[in-house]
């Protein structure tokens, strides 16, 4: 993957990928993202607060800054908590760039020593942290985490977005990272796609909306979570929107797993997505008249 290093508008840095042609982070703060849409919905703070042992799962690790800002709450609030972290990455080249533009320096200490060691060895064992790098696709590296019974009190869940990446936002592919979630735990990402929470609905979990920099992302759990969906939210997902991505042998190219969605979408009975966007812009207006 080629990589271009991009500053962001909160000073941190991120990369563009040539391959997925997007950049790894939103461009309004690479690090504020990191703490808005995952730490604060995982509830890491109080968490640490209340618990000396926790365990979190890190999917599509890229630069760490998911992780960074994860030890960085769970440390504050409580300096020895112990944590236990797997994190899944496919690309090696990210670590290595990260180290080179030396990006974790900007994390306070001792992080920049710890995730270095991570990055190059891929496994790092301090008296607070015991943390380990798969590499290779998360398909099926996530089956190392199942089979090692690792069930995380946070999961991040991070890809690239579901029309570049459609395979780690599969039906099939949630189902697993499910297996790998505490029953009191928090799975964040920052998609609201209908696809990516129909996904979850299937896969048992519950889930609602949260707000970060400004925008909906996604907080999903197997308790029943307090806020509820608004009632635009709710009838998004009676739309061909909430068809789920799927791939059954979990192989399958992001080419295949998009047209299979859109067959699926055109035999569909439910209402389109325009015609429900444009249902609710009219309610809108008469609203407003
Ligand atoms: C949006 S970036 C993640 C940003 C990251 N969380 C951070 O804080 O820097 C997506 C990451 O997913 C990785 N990736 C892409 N396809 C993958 C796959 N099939 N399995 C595991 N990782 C993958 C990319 O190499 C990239 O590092």
């Amino acid at each position: 993957m080629n990589l271009t290093l991009q500053t962001t508008s909160d000073g941190s840095y991120t990369f563009f990928s040539s391959e997925f042609q997007e950049p790894f982070h939103a461009l309004r703060g690479a690090r504020e993202e990191a703490q808005e849409k995952f730490i604060i919905p995982c509830a890491l703070a109080e968490k640490a607060q209340q618990q000396s042992h926790l365990k979190l799962l890190d999917i599509c690790y890229g630069l760490g800054y998911n992780t960074a800002a994860a030890l960085e709450t769970i440390w504050k609030w409580h300096p020895r908590c112990h944590v236990d972290l797997i994190a899944l990455e496919s690309d090696e080249k990210v670590l290595q760039a990260t180290i080179r533009h030396h990006l974790l320096r900007e994390w306070s200490s001792p992080l920049p020593d710890l995730l270095t060691t991570l990055a190059q060895h891929c496994d790092c064992h301090d008296s607070y942290l015991n943390a380990k790098l798969l590499i290779g696709d998360a398909r099926q590296t996530i089956q190392q985490v199942i089979q090692q019974g690792f069930i995380a009190d946070a999961i991040f869940l991070d890809p690239f977005s579901p029309p570049h990446c459609p395979q780690l936002w599969s039906l099939e592919f949630l189902g697993l990272v499910a297996h790998c979630l505490h029953p009191q735990g928090k799975l964040a990402t920052y998609s609201c796609a209908a696809a990516v929470r129909s996904a979850f609905s299937l896969a048992g979990l519950h889930y609602t909306s949260t707000m970060g920099m400004n925008r909906r992302s996604t907080v999903a759990s197997w308790e029943k979570l307090s806020l509820p969906l608004s009632p635009l939210e709710k009838e998004h997902q009676q739309t061909r929107a909430a068809i789920p991505y799927r791939d059954p042998s979990l192989q399958d190219s992001a080419e295949i797993i998009l047209q299979r969605r859109q067959q699926e979408q055109l035999s569909s009975n439910l209402e389109s997505t325009s015609q429900w966007r444009r249902r609710w812009q009219q309610k809108h207006l008469n609203q407003g008249s």
